[in-house]
């Protein structure tokens, strides 16, 4: 970013993160009040655990391709914590070296809450005797290696944009991947999957709180922000994801495909998460724009429903791909 407004950034950054410690107790549970993933998997400290791990693999036994595929999916996703984490520590107005009390705290302990979410996936993955887990790792190794190229740059605006989308759009997911779980008999998993989905909803009501508060003080540049990320489209973290063999982000659009078939993330709720944005943050009446921002709005204002048109054009490829991580 250019050198002038990095330090308006710096700003309104430092302003916004005075509030840091009353975001954090909103937003974020103690630690020790917190779900861990051994709450909801069978103890193999127990004698039980056994008998547990196989009352825990016939629940999974018909768990259909596509389900097990996407949840595969969203567990490398949550497992490439390390390249969101690096990510947000690089954003103006985070400083972990010079001001490790600052926005860094709240990299750090969001990070931390995260982490319990691939952590829980990866755990029930492996017990459930559905997937090929060595496949599974490369891809997850595969990720955080070629890491993401989401457009937001080292702007706060943006990368908070960003994060109340992306959180919005895990809880989306992770909801329905609950719900379906039900459906299919597995009441176990849809547990799993409900917990990380209400943590997800916690964490984007965070995001979208930041950029509330950015709103009032710079509504200007958040506007254009949020055109600029709109115009580029949010792309998903896992948009590299591949398989050995497969092409840097080839895996992902399977993945998508997949998820899109089952209906657990759809261009829809692409457009329905827009929406609600538009909402939250009032865009259709803020005032002191400039004009530039004036423009932008109505750009942003107008494309839900040109979005709209577009949806129901596409059609959702039926063939179902091969993904190495499940052994049929
Ligand atoms: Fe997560
Ligand atoms: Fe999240």
């Amino acid at each position: 970013m250019e050198t002038e407004l990095s330090a308006a950034r710096l700003e309104v950054m430092q302003h916004v993160g005075k509030d840091l410690d009353a975001l954090m107790a909103e937003y974020l549970k103690p630690i020790d009040q917190n779900w861990q993933p051994t709450d909801f998997l069978p103890d193999s400290s127990k004698e039980n655990f056994f008998s547990e791990v196989k009352l825990l693999q016939e629940s999974c036994r018909d768990l259909p391709y596509d389900y097990i595929a996407v949840l595969i999916g969203d567990t490398i996703t949550e497992e490439a914590l390390p390249t969101y984490e690096s990510w947000l520590m690089d954003v103006i107005g985070v400083d972990q070296v010079d001001n490790p009390s600052g926005w860094s705290r709240w990299v750090r302990a969001w990070t931390a809450e995260e982490n319990r979410h691939g952590d829980l996936l990866n755990k029930y993955l492996y017990l459930s005797g559905r997937v090929n887990m060595r496949a599974m790792e490369v891809s997850t190794q595969y990720l955080i290696a070629d890491g993401f190229d989401i457009g937001t740059d080292r702007d706060p605006y943006r990368n908070f944009i960003y994060t109340s989308f992306q959180e919005l759009a895990t809880n989306v997911s992770h909801r329905r991947t609950a719900t379906l779980s039900k459906q299919f008999g597995n009441p176990h998993l849809s547990k799993i999957c409900g917990v990380i989905a209400s943590d997800e909803m916690r964490h984007a009501k965070a995001y979208k709180a930041f950029v509330s508060r950015i709103l009032a003080v710079d509504p200007s540049e958040l506007m254009l922000a949020l055109e600029d990320m709109m115009r580029k489209k949010i792309v998903m973290p896992a948009h590299f994801l591949r398989e050995s063999g497969v092409k840097m982000g080839d895996t992902f659009s399977h993945f998508s495909d997949a998820a899109q078939r089952l209906g657990v993330y759809t261009t829809m709720d692409y457009i329905e998460i827009l929406e609600s944005l538009l909402i939250e943050w009032e865009i259709e009446t803020i005032r002191d724009l400039n004009s530039g921002a004036e423009k932008a709005r109505d750009y942003l204002m107008a494309l839900p429903a040109r979005l709209r048109r577009i949806a129901d054009r596409t059609r959702i490829p039926e063939l179902a791909y091969e993904f190495s991580w499940i052994s049929r």
